[in-house]
């Protein structure tokens, strides 16, 4: 096997790592969208107490598991049947099936590429926006919204052309390394992004649909609420932490000794919290007349190039955007093939680059189905719901939270609780030591029975 990818160097690094991989479609396409599609305010309200009572709790385990076994997510969860202290172990978990927890990490991957084909799909509807703002700007064409997403959604093998492209791009970087690839393309752009974004917000907010769409995204009106709720917000904390991915567990291996987890979860899932916010502010004033009219996840398509197409030099601001929104998705993708990656190489001999072009050949032909989802698929309907809001609510409202209880229930059980308290005490604050019961009890007890219930009530 090739020797195995250096520490991160730098705090720094880790830091732009992680929440490159945290920062992506979810907080600025899925998140506008649903929120829209539940409700509003109280949705967001739900959505940010789970941050802290799942989110970071989960962050920390999935981290902790990747520093102290220094290893991906399968061979990490492979270990609890075998190494010493597994008896031990079995008779603390009895609650849940060893073998299963042994195998979460197969879960882990398979999600992961599951869910990398259909963010490919969506990554390459960017990529789309961006070819066509360019054109407008270059040759001084019209930009017209409506008429650019009707090319795109009418034109599956478009679609599937789009993803193939960014699939091919996505392996170049991995191919070449992972620090190298992620590092250096995140810490560029992201900055940039974020001005950006926080610039656009600022500018919705001048609109005068402006007052109305805060209420609507901000002020809890609990009555919005469906059963389906606290598990499509527990699916969303999931997807926008990248928890249940295993890719969290990757990273954590990556993880210098200097870099304390507790306050590494916390400040990424802020972090990232922020910046969902920030996008709804953005979104929301654009599309205050659309919203509950049954929203699709054409939102984001549908709303900011609006903004662009209506200002002199617009487009350049379309080019801009897109194209930090395209290296923020590609950021995302990097993680998600990564960890699928990392996981090949580290269960089997295959070389980097063999595990690479497989595990990108089986998302290219898993997208097939999303990528034709709204056009040749588009009367097919599973459970009433279209192919490609069935997949998305499928993997991320069902499945991430299934797999992020399983991964901590790996760390609950497998690492010693001495080592879990170090990483607590090893920070120079006070509070920590308490922390570390809340956040225990929290991985034991709140969060499982919180995702469960989010389960049951999806199903009413
Ligand atoms: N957290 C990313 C987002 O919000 O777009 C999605 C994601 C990226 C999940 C990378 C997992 C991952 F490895």
């Amino acid at each position: 096997m090739e020797p195995r990818v250096t520490r991160w160097g730098t705090r720094f690094g880790f830091y732009l790592a992680a929440v490159g991989s945290a920062f992506g479609l979810g907080n600025l396409w899925r998140f506008p969208y649903v929120v829209a599609d539940n409700g509003g305010g109280a949705f967001v309200f739900i959505y940010l107490a789970l941050v802290f009572l799942i989110g970071m709790p989960f962050l920390i385990g999935e981290l902790m598991l990747g520093k102290q076994t220094g290893s991906a997510v399968i061979p990490a969860a492979r270990r609890m049947g075998k190494e010493p202290g597994a008896k031990e172990a079995q008779g603390r978990g009895r609650y849940i099936s060893m073998r299963l927890l042994s195998r979460s990490g197969y879960l882990a991957i398979a999600t992961c590429l599951m869910i990398l084909a259909y963010y490919s799909v969506i990554s390459g509807w960017v990529l789309h926006f961006l070819v066509r703002f360019s054109i407008s700007a270059l040759w001084a064409g019209d930009f017209e919204p409506n008429s650019v997403l009707a090319i795109l959604l009418n034109n599956g093998w478009l679609q599937l052309l789009l993803t193939f492209v960014h699939l091919l791009l996505v392996m170049i970087v991995v191919i070449r390394g992972f620090e190298a690839g992620v590092e250096s393309w995140v810490s560029k752009l992201m900055p940039v992004f974020l001005i950006m974004v926080v610039g656009l917000a600022l500018r919705s907010l001048s609109l005068e649909s402006s007052a109305e769409a805060l209420r609507f995204f901000l002020y809890p009106d609990f009555s919005q609420l469906t059963t389906a709720s606290l598990g499509r917000a527990v699916g969303q904390v999931c997807f926008t932490l990248s928890l249940g991915f295993g890719t969290m567990v990757t990273f954590g291996s990556y993880m210098s000794e200097r870099v304390s987890v507790p306050v590494a979860g916390f400040r990424v899932a802020i972090f990232d919290s922020l910046i969902s916010l920030v996008a709804g502010v953005m979104i929301f004033p654009l599309v205050l007349q659309s919203l509950g009219q049954g929203v699709a996840p054409t939102l984001l398509f549908e709303s900011v190039p609006f903004l662009f197409a209506k200002e002199a030099g617009g487009e350049w601001v379309g080019i801009i955007f897109f194209f930090c929104l395209y290296v923020a998705a590609l950021g995302s993708s990097i993680g998600l093939l990564e960890t699928a990656v990392a996981n090949a190489r580290e269960t089997s001999k295959m070389r980097r680059s063999t595990a690479t072009i497989v595990s990108a050949l089986i998302c290219l032909f898993i997208a097939v189905v999303p990528a034709l989802s709204t056009s040749v698929l588009r009367d097919q309907k599973i459970a009433g719901t279209p192919v490609l809001e069935a997949w998305d609510g499928l993997l991320v409202n069902w499945i991430l939270p299934i797999v992020a209880v399983l991964i901590s229930q790996v760390v609950l059980l497998r690492i010693d609780q001495s080592h879990q308290k170090e990483e607590f005490e090893s920070v120079p604050v006070m509070a920590m030591g308490r922390l570390y019961a809340h956040w225990r009890f929290a991985i034991r007890y709140l969060a499982p029975a919180l995702c469960l219930l989010g389960l049951i009530l999806q199903l009413l």
